[in-house]
């Protein structure tokens, strides 16, 4: 297999963590570039289930498995997520953490929180404090892991820290003070379990590009969620979307990689923002059960909706997408038809791109295609590799707008329920 970006071509939940264990076979390692425990990339392993946050999920292929820099990394749960794969049965001796990506404290938790609940237009964050840690970051004021490598050191800037939020930040967001004895103590528990996967990974970059090693970029949320591209504000707050890749990771760009988009086969988003496609409450109720859509890391109930293919060819443009996996296809059988939206109509006129005006999105009208939809017994056969004229359309449709090949298709939650298009 190439090196390989994956992203997920929606708002998160494509499935990616499912994609992204069968690709990683292939893979000699398999890098994190982005975002932290607000993921959920979920992978079913016979019986066991395992949800990952923040490890690579190339950890249970046992390949050597990267956190890079853009991760804000919650230091709590990764040791937590160390432990849960470890008590699956995996083991965390290939994991690097990039020295030079940030921590996330409890306490960037407790402000995503407190913001939240201030907010009047709710954002809807999965308040793993993402959005107060890359301030941090980009305010120049966070803490690296490459601090954890020096005790003393990261002793003293973990009480500088704690100082100025219970000075300042504590009052600001109305929430109580932390205890400074208890949190640097905890601090530093957390520290003696993680140091030793902390390095440079420079060196360990330039070993991989010098063996021609294959490097799988795990990419978390979705295009729609980027900083920038996405629903703004209703977004994450770093970049989702392929092009960075390498900037998160300190891998240079490389000169033959593929870029594999992971995109359910309807739509759906949790958390708040504008959602063009979204069903009628009671079909979106039936199809949230249908397909299990409820958030890996919170939860919550995600809203269902129809593929949205102008947001699609949106997402597959920015990402120069060269492939694509459609998962969940299963979800969809024993419909006697599915819409498709191929374009959106504002004050009866056609647009010509996705709107970086957010209010627009709200009131612009979906246009459906309708589409033959196709039965148990169809996903069946495709599992033997028969594929249902409607099956063969939705395919055809999907690629026409997109320009990238599907390669794979998804048809269950286990590793095994995975139809090959292409080899990998
Ligand atoms: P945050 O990343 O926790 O700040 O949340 C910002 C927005 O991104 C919210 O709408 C979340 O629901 C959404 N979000 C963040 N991570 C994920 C994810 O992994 N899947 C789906 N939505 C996500």
């Amino acid at each position: 297999m190439k090196n390989s970006i994956v992203i997920g071509m929606q708002w998160g939940d494509e499935g990616k963590g499912k994609c992204v264990d069968v690709l990683s076979s292939k893979v000699d390692a398999v890098i994190r570039y982005q975002g932290g425990a607000n993921a959920g990339h979920t992978v079913i392993i016979g019986k066991k289930k395992v949800i990952l946050h923040l490890l690579p999920t190339g950890i249970l292929q046992n390949k050597i498995s990267i956190i890079g820099n853009d991760v804000v990394v919650d230091i709590e749960d990764l040791v937590n997520e160390i432990n849960q794969i470890k008590k699956h049965g995996f083991s965390a001796k290939n994991l690097i953490i990039s020295s030079r990506s940030h921590i996330l404290f409890p306490t960037h938790k407790i402000i995503d929180n407190a913001k939240e609940q201030k907010r009047k237009n709710k954002l809807g964050t999965t308040k793993s404090g993402i959005g107060p840690a890359y301030i941090d970051k980009y305010g120049r004021k966070g803490i690296r892991t490459a601090d954890m490598l020096n005790k003393k050191q990261f002793e003293e800037k973990i009480s500088a820290f704690i100082n100025l939020f219970n000075k300042y930040e504590a009052d600001y967001y109305g929430v109580k003070k932390v205890n400074k004895v208890k949190f640097v103590k905890d601090m530093m528990i957390l520290r003696n379990k993680l140091h030793k996967y902390v390095m440079d990974i420079s060196i360990v970059a330039k070993d991989l590009i010098d063996k021609n090693k294959t490097i799988l970029f795990e990419g978390a949320q979705g295009v729609l969620l980027d900083i920038d591209f996405g629903t703004y504000p209703f977004v994450t707050s770093s970049h989702t979307i392929a092009p960075y890749a390498f900037c998160g990771s300190g891998i240079p760009v490389l000169s033959d990689y593929q870029v594999i988009g992971i995109l359910k086969a309807y739509t759906t988003r949790v958390g708040k923002g504008p959602f063009p496609t979204r069903l009628t409450d009671r079909e979106d109720q039936v199809l949230r059960k249908k397909g299990n859509e409820f958030g890996a890391k919170t939860g919550r109930a995600r809203n269902c909706g129809w593929l949205d293919l102008f947001a699609t060819k949106y997402a597959a443009f920015l990402n120069g997408t060269d492939k694509l996996i459609m998962t969940k296809i299963d979800i969809l059988a024993d419909m006697d038809t599915v819409k498709v939206c191929t374009g959106y109509r504002l004050n009866g006129k056609l647009l010509r791109s996705f709107p970086a005006d957010t209010d627009m999105l709200d009131k612009i009208k979906p246009v459906y295609k309708t589409m033959n939809g196709w039965s148990k017994k169809d996903i069946d056969n495709l599992k033997k590799g028969i594929f249902a004229k409607s099956i063969k359309d939705y395919i055809k449709l999907t690629e026409k707008f997109t320009g990238a090949k599907i390669m794979m298709l998804s048809t269950g939650p286990s590793r095994k329920d995975i139809v090959f298009i292409e080899k990998i």
